[in-house]
């Protein structure tokens, strides 16, 4: 059965990106330009769907931001939150809403889980041993103290996790443990705290049923769940900080401490779709629907390293309410690197090491087609990659250039000065001419499948090969000779190349939408906008093709190619740590 069949809409929500720092491209690779062509493509075929996103608020590095520049945690987000609000506009990655994990609203979705969760005896209080400062009079949360990890050595890890080794440990097992705030670097001590305990065991059995159901998904993300629900034990949702949704318990326990930022990010989504819900409908009630309704498909997209939020403890908490749906997928990509000239290797992109490249800084300097093309043509799907300026050059002007601007460019230009502006009457077809007619919508499905099975990259692919397709017939046919002798022949001609035009102006929508607006622009085509409610079907409506007579206007390049010495420049300046 397929899937519109069997759901009536889809919830598409990406990661909440921490409010701590600037988006880079890792970050757009790994969870944002995925859901983004996913949900055009959803929108332009009139299936319902929402998006959802926003920014991830709380937390130990934001407060250790704020600590660092002398201001507050609510100036840290409140930077970060605009700057990326806006790098994803400019990108633009097409959201529903993008809100704030630091709207009351938000507290009262997050308490109302935790609530649930409680009552449902699956909360237990529990004191443990964590690390204090005496010096400063506080217990150390996360990034707040630093130390060897007890399993790999590593000396950056923090308190109860290693980000090196992603071993978890018990505080009193971190070796050499100091205290990692601006003027204290004193040696912790151990102290109790009570704290409460998500019973993740309970929901073994039906965790493992559940995605013993999802055959389809990656083999990444099933490999992480499996790991995860094969060995689940009580996780602290708490922390000793200031900074997070308040504990909704009338117990002198709760001073000082905060819901733990793991818990309440994923509930954001939550949150979020109530605000769209009010703001879009005027109606309070809207996000249910859109949660609690069977015949909704909820779809995550994240990067690796949030697998086990997403695919294992968001969905406890899920199944802790009661009355929830559950991901029907989770999307997870793997990495995004950079390949170093240098070294001629890809590395890690790290803020210490300067070579990350921040979506606001290359928005300056590029368009957002060129950007999206490339990113989605190398997507980290089944093992990472590497962002490498030569191939960015390349691959932009060789194939979204070259191949499909230059074919759409040939044609409509030959067309509009030999047949006075208008799709031209065609003869009769021969072998070839159908051919590639009826490829079209083959074609098209195509890459429709690949984004229904969120095979990115393969759906670039497929689009460019449009293109190559068209241009061998084009090249063959060669109007331009054939006009001298020929005009019905030139006709028939341009009249197919005019039909792959309009597919292409439709399969370019996921990917580069303003390439594909222009293109509508000069075609006359009006391109359904959808969106949760649903919409007409302007894929398939590309079937149609556009009838012989229809006006053009005068053709432009859609997408410009780049000057490799620009683009050289620029490789150097990001080599040289400018372009975070
Ligand atoms: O890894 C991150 O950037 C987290 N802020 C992602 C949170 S995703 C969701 F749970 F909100
Ligand atoms: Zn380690």
């Amino acid at each position: 059965m397929s899937i519109e069949k069997t759901f009536a809409r889809t919830l598409v929500t990406s990661a909440l990106p921490y409010a701590n720092g600037y988006i880079h491209l890792g970050h757009i690779a790994g969870a944002y330009l995925p859901a983004d062509i996913y949900v055009r493509f959803k929108r332009l075929s009139g299936q319902p769907v929402l998006y959802i996103g926003g920014s991830d608020e709380y937390g130990v590095p934001i407060t250790l931001t704020a600590l660092k520049e002398g201001i507050l945690p609510k100036e840290v987000i409140d930077r970060y939150h605009s700057a990326n609000t806006e790098a994803f506009e400019r990108l633009g990655i097409s959201y529903d809403i993008y809100g704030r994990t630091s709207w009351d609203l938000h507290s009262d979705t997050t308490q109302a889980f935790f609530t649930k969760l409680l009552k449902g005896g699956h909360i237990d209080q529990q004191s443990m041993e964590l690390w204090f400062s005496e010096q400063s009079q506080k217990f150390l949360p996360d990034r707040y103290v630093k130390g060897t990890c007890p399993k790999c050595g590593y000396e950056d890890a923090t308190g109860d996790e290693c980000e090196n080794c992603g071993a978890q440990y018990a505080a009193h097992d971190l070796i050499n443990p100091r205290v990692n705030i601006p003027n204290d670097s004193s040696t912790p001590v151990l102290r109790d705290s009570k704290h409460w305990f998500l019973r993740l065991q309970d929901f073994s059995a039906q965790l493992k049923e559940w995605l013993d159901g999802h055959d389809e998904w990656r083999a990444n993300v099933k490999g992480i769940a499996n790991g995860w629900v094969s060995e689940l034990r009580a996780r602290c949702i708490t922390r000793d900080t200031d900074w997070g949704v308040p504990i909704p318990l009338d117990d002198a326990e709760v001073e000082g401490k905060r819901i733990y930022v793991w818990f309440d990010a994923p509930i954001g989504y939550v949150t979020n779709t109530r605000q769209w819900g009010i703001d879009a409908k005027g109606d309070s009630c809207a996000w249910e629907l859109w949660w609690k309704d069977q015949s909704t498909r909820m779809i995550h997209f994240i990067g690796k390293d949030n697998v086990p939020f997403h695919a294992v403890i968001f969905p406890a908490m899920l199944m802790g309410q009661g009355d929830y749906i559950l991901p029907d997928n989770v999307v997870g990509n793997e990495y995004l690197n950079v390949y170093n000239r240098a070294t001629g290797k890809a590395e890690k992109g790290s803020k210490s090491k300067g070579n990350m490249i921040s979506v606001r800084w290359f928005i300056e300097r590029f368009s957002r087609d060129a950007i999206r093309y490339y990113i989605c043509a190398i997507m980290p799907e089944g093992k990472d990659a590497a962002f490498d300026w030569d191939e960015f050059l390349n691959r932009y002007n060789g194939e979204l250039c070259d191949v499909v601007g230059n074919f759409v460019h040939r044609s409509l230009t030959m067309t509009v000065k030999n047949f006075e502006s208008k799709v031209p009457e065609p003869g009769a077809f021969d072998d070839e001419d159908r051919a590639l007619l009826d490829s079209l919508p083959v074609q098209l499905d195509g890459i429709a499948e690949s984004i229904e099975n969120f095979r990115f990259r393969q759906a670039s692919e497929r689009l460019i090969d449009i293109g190559r397709r068209a241009n061998v017939y084009f090249d063959g046919k060669a109007p331009w000779t054939t006009r001298k002798t020929d005009m019905v022949r030139t006709a028939t001609t341009l009249y197919v190349c005019c039909q792959v035009v309009r597919a292409l102006c439709t399969a370019l929508v996921p990917f580069t939408p303003d390439g594909a607006a222009k293109l509508a622009g000069i075609l006359g085509v009006s391109l359904p906008v959808g969106g949760p409610d649903g919409g007409d079907d302007g894929w398939n409506a590309a079937k149609e093709g556009l009838p012989a007579g229809t006006p053009l206007q005068q053709p432009e390049v859609l997408f410009p190619k780049l000057d490799p010495e620009v683009v050289e420049a620029l490789a150097v300046e990001h080599a040289a740590g400018q372009a975070t």
